[in-house]
């Protein structure tokens, strides 16, 4: 792994900001246009999740090189409530603070690998990467 891009959240401008730069990442690393607003929109309901439930934490992007492929990795981390039942989480619809409950799900939609590791009282790691086909 080359270099990685390290973005603190603990506001709404950071939210912003971990959108704009998953889509220049996404776009330095060759993906459409329509995959850098995916990669954006995905990164925006987890960075936006760490802010509502954790307060502050960060999100870590790169891009990595697959034998013929390559991806952007974006992995978030916070150390705030965690979650107790992760596969509820998952589901669309569900929601502890009145949300639509989407945000979760539909980031992991939008990307090809997604894994969300998460202990209550410790904190949530969501890990997710898209792909693109050299050449
Ligand atoms: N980083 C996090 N820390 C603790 N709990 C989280 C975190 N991210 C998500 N959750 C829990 O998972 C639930 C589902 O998250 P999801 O993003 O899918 O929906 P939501 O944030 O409630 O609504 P929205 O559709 O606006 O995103 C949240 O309601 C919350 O209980
Ligand atoms: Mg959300």
């Amino acid at each position: 792994m080359a270099d990685e891009l390290r973005l603190p959240i603990a506001a709404d401008v950071d939210v912003v900001q971990a959108r704009q730069q998953g889509r220049e990442v996404a776009a330095n690393a060759g993906f459409t246009s329509g995959d850098q607003t995916v990669i954006a929109a995905a990164i925006s309901e987890i960075a936006r999740n760490i802010l509502m439930y954790a307060k502050r934490g960060e999100i870590v992007l790169s891009v990595v090189a697959n034998g013929d492929r390559q991806g952007v990795v974006v992995i978030a981390r916070d150390q705030g409530p965690g979650i107790r039942d992760i596969a509820r989480a998952l589901q669309d619809g569900y929601s502890t603070s009145g949300g639509l409950g989407l945000g979760l799900p539909g980031a992991k939609r939008l990307m090809d690998e997604f894994e969300l590791t998460s202990a209550v009282g410790q904190g949530t790691t969501v890990t997710m990467k898209k792909w693109r086909r050299l050449g």
